[in-house]
């Protein structure tokens, strides 16, 4: 279907053709693409631009397309340069002389804008919706986890004992962040550009709140020119997935260092290992690799659509064309990653002796000594100087830590049972920290923060249990 015959003439060169043709992967937002058309339909009937016969037989028309394509037996031809097109030229074939009103006051460039917000919403909210999944296998396992512990590290050095629910938990609420920023883009989405046309508006009577409430928008457009130029939305849900996969990266780091032999704090579940082709001992941890390495792909995504749009003058510009595939792609990557990591930690064995055994050095309760000291009177300063020599003197000297502890006359007996295997850990009382009982209170408020999660995502119409084939351009 050829959209501007009156303007020029019929042979589009097949280069030109080649390389604007975009239906190859704007056809996932066919859904979407009917129900801005139905809004527009419905908006032109309610402004008298067209009969209310008219009306029925194209919206009647818009339900077959989408039934034929749910059917499958519609499918793109060699003349459909994008998925409005599509739409467009079915719609006439079925309805005949009125498919040709069905464009009336409409553009493509606020058509697609509609349709490409529309996508976002329910799009983002299954993206919300796989990461609660994610976060509800944390807390599980952060449940079950009980009182084993781990180092905690900085510097990738052990630093102080933190029980592995805590650990666990850590990765938990960067996703509740993640999950909160995606609902707040969605918010902030949730503005129509239906009624902007090409740029400027309309001189027929359209009814631009009209369509906007009809499609579920909270608000219309303010401005025609920023309606239709405007893709902050598309840059900011790119912007949520790369931080998202920025924790997923980090996590799959983690499972490919704690899976490995110099770790050996978790053993993968066989049904979430490969293995290698050549060498037969091999269990690899590829899908915490590939939780990894797709981030670059999600960061390159939403540094190619900032470059995009940096130089764009106002308003429409084909380049904005560009701002689909990357975030298609973002989407559906992001999706599968969530997915396999949530299996990955459903079955994960986690090797407590090992964890222990690497978190009960004496030094892990270096700073409970000079807590201690602290109590008893000593300035902090002057504690972390005692203590820091003993630990010296005991490297240096090769003698056992417990045992300068024992005979330093400021330390003793007392101090001594503070490097126990398992006590110092008991000891982070503070709210947040890693102690047992701040835990405890901790996988409560998680808890209660999935749940409020799971009711605004399903306020905001669901996502949960979507195929991701469904955010995948075919
Ligand atoms: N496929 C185009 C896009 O994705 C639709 C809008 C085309 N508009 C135009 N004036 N050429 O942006």
């Amino acid at each position: 279907m050829t959209l501007w015959k009156g303007r020029l003439g019929d042979g589009m060169a097949e280069e030109v053709a080649a390389v604007s043709v975009s239906v190859g992967f704007d056809i996932v937002l066919a859904e979407d693409d009917i129900a801005g058309s139905r809004a527009h339909v419905q908006g032109l009937g309610k402004s008298g631009i067209i009969s209310t016969e008219e009306v029925q037989s194209l919206l009647a028309a818009l339900d077959r397309v989408a039934a034929e394509l749910a059917e499958g037996t519609l499918r793109p031809g060699p003349g459909d340069e994008d998925v409005h097109t599509l739409v467009e030229r079915r719609v006439t074939a079925l309805a005949g002389d009125v498919g040709a009103k069905l464009h009336t006051g409409r553009s493509r460039n606020d058509q697609v804008a509609t349709d490409l917000r529309l996508w976002c919403r329910r799009s983002l909210l299954k993206v919300a919706s796989d990461a609660v999944e994610l976060q509800d296998v944390l807390l599980r396992r952060a449940r079950e986890a009980g009182d084993a512990y781990l180092p905690g590290y900085t510097h990738l050095q052990r630093a102080q004992p933190v029980l592995l629910g805590h650990h666990l938990l850590a990765h938990g609420w960067a996703l509740a962040r993640d999950v909160d920023r995606l609902v707040a883009t969605i918010d902030r989405l949730d503005v129509s550009p239906l009624g902007a046309g090409a740029l400027a508006g309309s001189s027929l009577p359209l009814d631009p709140d009209y369509v906007a409430g009809v499609l579920g928008f909270s608000a219309r457009f303010e401005n025609s020119l920023d309606a239709v130029a405007d893709r902050d939305f598309v840059a900011e849900a790119l912007f949520d997935v790369a931080l998202l996969g920025v924790h997923l990266s980090r996590m799959g780091e983690e499972i490919v260092l704690w899976s490995s032999d110099e770790w050996d704090f978790c053993v993968l579940d066989d049904a979430y290992a490969t293995g290698s082709s050549m060498l037969p001992q091999k269990k690899n941890p590829d899908v915490a690799e590939l939780a990894r390495g797709k981030c670059g792909r999600l960061i390159g995504h939403l540094t190619g659509l900032l470059v995009t749009l940096k130089g764009l003058p106002l308003a429409y510009n084909r380049d904005l064309q560009e701002d689909k595939e990357p975030l298609f792609d973002s989407v559906a990557q992001v999706r599968l990653t969530l997915r396999a990591l949530a299996g990955l930690y459903a079955t994960l064995e986690w090797q407590h002796d090992r964890m222990q055994e690497a978190a009960d050095g004496p030094s892990g309760a270096a700073v409970d000594l000079a807590e201690l000291l602290v109590v008893n009177g000593m300035p902090f300063r002057q504690a972390h100087e005692l203590v820091g020599g003993i630990v010296r003197e005991s490297v240096a000297r090769h003698v056992p830590l417990v045992e300068l502890v024992q005979s330093h006359p400021d330390l003793g007996d007392a101090a001594a049972q503070l490097l126990e295997p398992g006590v110092p850990v008991t000891r982070r009382t503070t709210p947040g920290g890693a102690g047992p009982a701040a835990v405890a209170e901790q996988l409560e408020r998680f808890s209660r923060r999935l749940d409020v999660d799971r009711t605004r995502i399903a306020r905001h119409g669901g996502g949960a249990g979507a195929p991701v084939a469904e955010t995948v351009a075919e």
